[in-house]
Formats: structure tokens, sequence, C-alpha cells
């Protein structure tokens, strides 16, 4: 009789989970995943990039109608908000997907427990009280909102992420606490289908850890989009009556308080991890001061065969991340090499225009050595430019000596996208002048982050 039920038991099917358990079963191991939700694919499948994707895509096209991008075509039509559609498609999009995952583990032979799950010992968990062992244990249990003290997510007038995807209704006021990313892609929704929207953020600028050309100018379009920025204030309390919320807001350094009132509040100051009712410590672990569980290089906790990646471990909260964790977890635990290189993830900001970046800010790489910086507007990219797409810019922060590519960052209606030429070529160890010398497809946007290797040395074409 083999000593373990399973080679591999992964805790949460996210990004994280799920690509590792189906990364393990594709390597031979007999896997399992424990999920506790009723269907698979974590926040992001369920309550996270794809549900706010879906919103995102719609509501743009409703804003092209309704601002007169479309008309500026020739394209004139007066749009008609049918909500109940809307989040219709939503929720298609999320039931396609979810089950799409459900197929891979039974394509995969990956066991799926429901349930939640808490640890026995290092190598022992119960699932709904029944209990399963493992050689190796996964723990990908994300995160959750971060509630902000004294301010009660009731999901209808003060919500979370996951209660500002499914508003019935249009609010006329929405205020949204912390101008993350969160912030921005829900507000710009909500923004579009005819809500005033006003972004409350502690910081004297929006997206912190973005590159600070990227922040100002960011600031700078969603303002003149009509969101109105409440910068260097904090909320120190939210009163509820009936469907109506009073907001008490003062500067962040000290000072007079104030109220505004709003019918949705949207609390988006960041996440936390997934840890309580895991029972760590009959495991043997602990989370650091940020709730987090620590872990080597190689995903190892500092308990045996017990391994964690994703929300729950340091570094970004993207999808992407967990995603290559997964991979590379279960890699290691097979024998084999798998890494991840955390200098390189990708982040975007699916508003429109886009954000992304990839590496170092130009303020970070200032702090290591000298920089050399080019910058390209998108109003001088020809593709841009007919698209009627003329804000943002691109921007390539070199080392001044060896020129190694450090960081990209880009506005622009395709950033997301844009921003995968930028990662491979840092992956890579690329200089400014081997993406300068890379022949791009014209017109494209992709044509900026060409010019703006080229203006590292001061020779872009069309500026
Ligand atoms: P999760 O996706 O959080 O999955 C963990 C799973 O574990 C959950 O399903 C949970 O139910 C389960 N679980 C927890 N505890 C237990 C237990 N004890 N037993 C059993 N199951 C358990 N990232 C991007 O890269 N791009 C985006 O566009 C993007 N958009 C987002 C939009 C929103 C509104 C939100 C909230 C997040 C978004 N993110 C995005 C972040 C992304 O969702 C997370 O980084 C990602 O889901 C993390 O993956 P994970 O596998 O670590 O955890
Ligand atoms: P965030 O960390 O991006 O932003 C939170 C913001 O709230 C910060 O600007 C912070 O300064 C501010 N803040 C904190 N406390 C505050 C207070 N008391 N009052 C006012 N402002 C306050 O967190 P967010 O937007 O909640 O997103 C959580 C995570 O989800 C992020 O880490 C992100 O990585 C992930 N995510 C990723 C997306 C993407 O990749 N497109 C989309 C949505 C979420």
């Amino acid at each position: 009789m083999a000593e373990y039920d399973y080679d591999v038991l992964v805790i949460g099917a996210g990004p994280g989970g799920y690509v590792a358990a189906i990364r393990a079963a594709q390597l031979g191991l007999k896997t399992a995943c424990a999920e506790s939700r009723e269907t698979l694919g974590g926040t992001c499948l369920n309550v996270g990039c794809i549900p706010s994707k879906a919103m995102l895509h719609a509501s743009e096209y409703f804003d092209a109608a309704a601002n007169g991008a479309m008309a500026k075509m020739g394209v004139k039509v007066t749009p008609e908000l049918d909500l109940d559609t809307m989040h219709g498609q939503r929720k298609d999009a999320v039931k396609q997907l979810t089950g799409g995952i459900e197929f891979l583990f039974k394509k995969n032979k990956v066991n799926w427990l429901k349930g939640k799950a808490s640890f026995e010992d290092a190598h022992t968990v119960s699932v709904n009280g029944e209990k399963v062992t493992a050689k190796n244990v996964v723990i990908a249990t994300g995160s959750s909102v971060t509630p902000l003290p004294g301010v009660e997510i009731d999901e209808k007038v003060v919500v979370s992420s996951t209660g500002a995807l499914e508003l019935p209704k249009v609010p006329k006021h929405m205020v949204v606490i912390g101008g993350g990313v969160i912030g921005l892609e829900l507000g710009s929704v909500w923004r579009r289908l005819g809500a005033k929207v006003t972004c409350v953020e502690f910081l004297d600028q929006i997206l912190p850890g973005f590159d600070g050309d990227v922040r100002k100018e960011a600031n700078k379009i969603f303002k003149k989009q009509g969101i109105e920025f409440r910068l260097g204030t904090k909320v120190t309390g939210v009163a509820v009556k009936g469907d109506k919320a009073t907001l008490t807001l003062e500067p962040a350094k000290g000072g007079d308080a104030e109220t505004i009132e709003a019918d949705c509040v949207l609390v988006s100051i960041g996440r936390r991890p997934n840890t309580d009712g895991l029972a760590l410590d009959k495991a043997g672990l602990e989370t650091n001061e940020r709730g987090q569980i620590e872990i080597d290089h190689d995903f190892r906790t500092k308990a045996d065969g017990v391994w964690a990646i994703g929300d729950v471990v340091p570094g970004p909260m993207l999808a992407h991340k967990a995603e290559d964790e997964g991979l590379a977890v279960a890699e290691n635990i097979a024998g084999q090499t798998g890494i991840v290189n955390h200098d390189v993830i990708p982040s975007v900001v699916y508003t429109w225009p886009e954000i992304a970046g990839v590496g170092l800010t130009a303020e970070a790489a200032k702090e290591k050595g000298e920089v050399k910086v080019g910058k390209f507007p998108m109003m001088a990219n020809s593709r841009a430019k007919t698209n009627h797409e003329p804000e943002g810019f691109v921007k390539v922060i070199a080392d001044a000596k060896t020129d190694r590519v450090l960081g990209v960052w880009c506005i622009a209606s395709v950033a997301g996208t844009m921003i995968a030429q930028a990662a491979q070529a840092m992956e890579f160890g690329a200089t400014s002048e081997d993406i300068a010398y890379t022949c791009h497809a014209h017109p494209t946007h992709s044509e900026a982050i060409k010019e703006a290797a080229m203006a590292v040395t001061g020779k872009p074409i069309h500026i």
C-alpha cells in the first residue's frame, strides 16, 4: 500500500493551484486539489480578472458610443444600456471558463476534493472533516479584500470588488476608496455607464508601484474622463442609512474632516493572504507580519513537503505570477528545475487606455545606478493616431553602461498586449539597441516600443 493517498495535494484551485495541480498530474504524479468554492478557477476566474474584464470590455463599447468616439469615425449611435444583458455575458464568461478548468481536471485526472481544507500535520489535511494524506502539499489559498477598519462591507451600499462587479443598477455617485488597480478598473466601468465617480486615495498619487511618469499621466487621463480624485485623503468612517452612505474624509496628514454622500462605496485598499482556518501551526508553519507564508526560491516553506505559491506568498498579487509559480512548484516537486524570474513580471491595468509595465520604474532604477531613458508619445505612432488614440507613451529604461533594458512602461490602448514583447526582451537580456533594431510590423502600436528604444540613444524617427 502507498504511504500517502496522493503524491501532491494542492489547496486552492485559483490560477496558482489549478495550474500546479494540472502540471503535477501531467508529470505523472497522483494529484488532488481541494477547493471550497462551488466552481474552480479561484478569485481570478470567479470574481476577479475574468468578470472584471467582461465588464470593462462591454462598458468600453458603451462609452465609445456614448462619448462620441464612434461618431468621430462616422458611426452614429445612441446607446441604450441593458445592464442585465451586460451582467449576463459576464456570467457566461465565468461559467465557460470555470467549467473549462473542471474539464481540464477530469482530462488530466486531478481529483477535486470539494470543501475547506485544514492541516492536521504537514502531510495530512482534512477536507470537510475527511483526512487525506499527501507526500507534498501545495498551499495556494489566494487572497481576499483587505477590510477598512470601521467600515462594514454589506455588498449592497458598501461593496468589495465582488459586489462592484454585480451592481443591479448604475449608482448615481460611487466613491472608490483606494486609487489602485481595482479602484481604477471598476471605477472606470461604472463611470462609463453613467455614474459620477470620486476616488479617494491616501497617497499623493494613484497607482503605487508604477513608474512616476505613468502615475502622473494616468491621473491626468482619468481626470479628463471625469473621475474626480481626492489625493492625500483618508476615509475615517462610512455611515450607511437605507441606500445612502455618508463618508467622513480627512487629509492624510491630518486636518479638518468633511463629509460626502454616495449611493455606492467601493472598498479597494488592497488584498490580504487567505490563511484563516488552515491551521498552519499544525504543519509547523506561521505567517509573516504581512500575513504571508514565507518560501524559498523553490517555493518550499520551512515545513518539509509543504510548498506555497500565488497571492498567499510575498510578491505581486497577480494571476500570471501565480500561474507561473504553479508550473514551477509542480516541476520542482517532480524533481525538475522550476524557476520564476520575479524581476520580470508584467503588470497591466485594463482601463482605457491600458497601463502596463515590466521591470524597474525609473525611480527604482536610478537608485541602483546610472540609467538612460527613452520616451515616445503614442500621438506620434501612426496606428494610434489613425485609431484616434493619441493618449499615452512608451518609456524604456536602460542601464547607462551596458544598455541592458531594466524596465518598460506604456500607456496605450493595447498596452497590455504590447508589454509582452518587453517582458520577453528583458527575459532574453536585451539591450535597448536590440529592441531598436528588431523589425516591428507597420502600422502597429508596438512600433512605439521600438521608437522609445531608439529614443534611449536620442534617435527616434517620428519625433
Ligand atoms: P486565488 O485565485 O485567490 O484562489 C485561491 C482559491 O483557494 C480560492 O478559490 C479559494 O476559495 C480557495 N481556498 C482558500 N482557502 C481554502 C481552503 N482552506 N480550502 C480549500 N480552498 C481554499 N490579476 C491579474 O493578473 N490580472 C487581472 O486582470 C486581475 N484582475 C483582478 C480583478 C479583481 C476584481 C480581483 C479581486 C483580482 C484580480 N487579479 C488580477 C488578481 C488575481 O485574481 C489573483 O492574483 C489570483 O487569483 C491569485 O491566484 P491564487 O491561485 O494565488 O489565488
Ligand atoms: P492596490 O494595492 O492596487 O491599491 C490600493 C490603493 O488603496 C493604494 O493606492 C493605496 O495607497 C490605497 N489605500 C490604502 N489604504 C487606504 C485608505 N485607508 N484610504 C484611501 N486609500 C487607501 O489594491 P487593490 O486595487 O485593492 O487591488 C488588490 C490586488 O488585486 C492588487 O495587488 C492587484 O495586483 C490585484 N489586481 C490586479 C489587477 C490587474 O492585474 N489588472 C486588477 C485588479 C486587482
